[in-house]
């Protein structure tokens, strides 16, 4: 009798190790084309492994040109935020098993930042925004002669900020960035939320003015992708409210 063939969702069910994945990988080199090309590689890996380490193998055994950036492999570093099927999402983070193996993985780079190769963009706009709310305390008076105390309390009013990993999974998922240039986005917001919300600042109207302006949190439209794709699980978009809220009734 005939050994009934498993397809690839089978395969996984029944824990066979290994299945053969397509990555569908969007290429670009300036120096070969300025045309971006969409480019196939077959992969045999545990569908428990992640995205990142099907680029690993591709990278370490067929193609040594494939370039995009990551260094903790871990969630950590922030550095390897990508489209995958469509998606923002760190390909460290993102397993396998959970993203439809059984058909071609897309795999982009984030949209709104110029391509420089492969998956790697150009960061420099959206650590521009990030400078430009001034992410670090600023005080004001004399220096104290010991450390500046905090109430439980209001840490906690700052809480989900302090986690941002500057990865651009927000940024680069919203259509106002996108068309807009200009627009800070929503992972300056969310940094300068850290600073503006921080009981021990002096910073917070300051920060509040550069927001108020043609650049600032008037542009977002609530369209709340910043807060899906958001692989620390950040309350994005409720941050941008809540420094909306403090610039109509400016109290912080
Ligand atoms: S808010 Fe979330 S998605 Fe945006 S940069 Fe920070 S960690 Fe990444
Ligand atoms: S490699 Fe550091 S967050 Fe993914």
């Amino acid at each position: 009798m005939a050994t009934p063939v498993m397809d690839k969702a089978e395969q996984i069910s029944a824990a066979f190790p290994y299945i053969t994945v397509t990555f569908r990988i969007r290429r670009f080199n300036p120096e070969v084309s300025a045309e971006a090309t969409w480019q196939d590689f077959l992969v045999e890996i545990d569908p428990k492994e992640r995205v990142l380490d099907g680029l690993h193998k591709i990278k370490w055994e067929q193609d040594g040109s494939l370039t995009f950036r990551r260094s903790c492999a871990h969630g950590i570093c922030g550095s390897d935020a990508m489209r995958i099927n469509g998606r923002n999402r760190l390909a460290c983070k993102t397993l396998i098993k959970d993203i439809n193996p059984g058909k071609p993985i897309t795999v982009e780079p984030i949209k709104g930042l110029t391509v420089l190769k492969d998956l790697i963009v150009d960061m420099e706009p959206f650590f521009q925004g990030y400078r430009d709310v001034m992410p670090f305390l600023i005080t004001t008076g004399n220096e104290p002669t010991r450390e500046r105390i905090q109430s439980a309390k209001d840490r906690e009013r700052f809480d989900d900020t302090t986690k941002c990993i500057l990865c651009a999974a927000c940024t680069s998922s919203c259509p106002i960035f996108w068309t807009d240039g200009q627009y800070l986005g929503p992972a300056a917001i969310v940094n300068a939320h850290r600073f503006i919300f921080d009981s021990r600042d002096d910073g917070g109207e300051q920060r509040l003015e550069i927001l108020n302006g043609n650049d600032g949190v008037w542009r977002c439209r609530t369209i709340f992708n910043c807060t899906d794709v958001c692989p620390r699980g950040i309350a994005v978009t409720k941050a941008i409210q809540e420094v909306k809220r403090a610039l109509i009734t400016r109290r912080i």
